[in-house]
């Protein structure tokens, strides 16, 4: 059980700010996933709260106590690496308790502790077999009972599970969310996958260039993101961005782009009256894209349909309107077919605006 705080953490490799003013606090017990594209400091940061990077500037503090000159074997921290190596020579138990028979715990002790942690993760028939022997779903299973045996205050993940196959990556993921249930450990957990980060974490920390971009719950991050970036990586299809004007005019306020226009509903055009320039970003999701069955002035948007990719409770239209490509979800049943016209529905209540200045979310 520990609380986790970083306090502007900095960290630089020569000219490279990996890390940049990165403020979070984590709750005891809480799951928080760091989850940004590749580069943009996740590994880092979790391997300054492990004490196995320097810390170019700030503080972290594990339970209250600043750990930065602390050593890694006295943090009290158990990671599991995205390369987590077992050794080839040793049984599953042997690699297991090797962490354990270092530290120079009592073979008793060492048998309780792995018997335990063997029978959570379900692997308990392995024990006597090599590494060679094992799925690598089984292997994964293994890395983190090492982890566990350990029984640490926090849980540290990069990426664990990138060598799974889809399917057992799926499995391993409810898994993992199980075990913390049942552990009640703090875990930061690290992903580029925004699937991973979305079912898996009680509190998302998006990043992007060393910089904290937002935090929160999953479906926060969903329906409120903060940028457009965050917007734009959280969600699958991706958000669909267009560039547009707002026009005042009598009867409220519209938002006008190639060719069609569409009027903003009244209480998200009081609150974008205030705004002062004119050009805005603006952000649909594919699900906020029906169809229409027919043409309804300012409020549909005429596309040409270039491909389908049904799915089989979903089929996604792969659109375009002028030169832009945009993504609408639509039913199993849809008669859409490409190379011809169609009339989408925004669901205007949900889009979202960003400046084209900052990219900062309007609303
Ligand atoms: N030892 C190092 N020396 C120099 N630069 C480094 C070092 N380690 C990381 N970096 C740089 O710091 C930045 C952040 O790297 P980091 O490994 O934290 O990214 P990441 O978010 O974990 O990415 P990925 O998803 O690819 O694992 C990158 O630009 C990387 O090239
Ligand atoms: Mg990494």
């Amino acid at each position: 059980m520990a609380k986790v705080v970083m306090e502007k953490l900095n960290k630089h490799f020569g000219e490279v700010k990996a890390v940049r003013d990165f403020d979070l606090e984590i709750p005891d017990k809480e799951f928080v996933v760091l989850v940004g594209p590749s580069g943009c400091g996740k590994t880092t940061t979790l391997r300054m709260v492990a004490g196995l990077e320097d810390i170019t500037s700030g503080n972290i503090y594990i339970d209250d106590k600043i750990v930065n000159q602390l050593p890694p074997k006295d943090r009290d921290i158990a990671m599991v690496f995205q390369n987590y190596a077992l050794y080839p020579h040793m049984t599953v138990y042997q690699n297991m308790a090797f962490g354990l028979t270092l530290r120079k715990f009592p073979k008793a002790e060492i048998k309780q502790r792995v018997k335990e942690a063997a029978e959570i993760l379900n692997i308990g028939e392995l024990l006597e077999r090599k590494p060679k022997a094992l799925s690598g779903g089984q292997r994964q299973r293994v890395a983190v009972g090492r982890a566990i045996v350990r029984k640490p205050k926090v849980f540290l993940f990069d990426e664990p599970l990138s060598n799974l196959d889809a399917k057992l990556r799926v499995q391993m993921r409810v898994e993992l969310k199980k075990l913390h249930d049942r552990l009640q450990t703090t875990i930061i957990y690290v992903t580029h996958d925004q699937v991973e980060a979305m079912t898996m974490g009680d509190c998302i920390v998006v990043m992007k260039d060393g910089l904290k971009q937002q935090v929160g719950a999953p479906l926060e991050l969903y329906f409120r993101p903060a940028n457009k970036f965050v917007a734009g990586f959280i969600g699958s299809p991706a958000m669909n961005f267009m560039e547009g004007e707002l026009l005042s005019e009598q009867g409220g306020l519209f938002l006008q782009t190639m060719g069609f226009k569409l009027k903003i509903p009244a209480d998200k055009a009081a609150k974008l009256k205030s705004y002062p320039e004119k050009r805005v970003i603006f952000g649909i999701r594919p699900e906020d894209l029906p169809e229409a069955p027919a043409s309804i002035p300012n409020e549909t948007i005429e596309v040409m349909v270039e491909v389908l990719e049904p799915l089989g409770s979903e089929v996604y239209l792969d659109v375009k309107v002028g030169e832009t490509s945009l993504i609408a979800r639509a039913e199993p049943t849809t008669k859409a077919k490409p190379h011809f016209k169609l009339y989408l529905q925004p669901v205007l209540e949900n889009v979202r605006f960003f400046s084209i200045r900052d990219e900062r979310a309007l609303l």
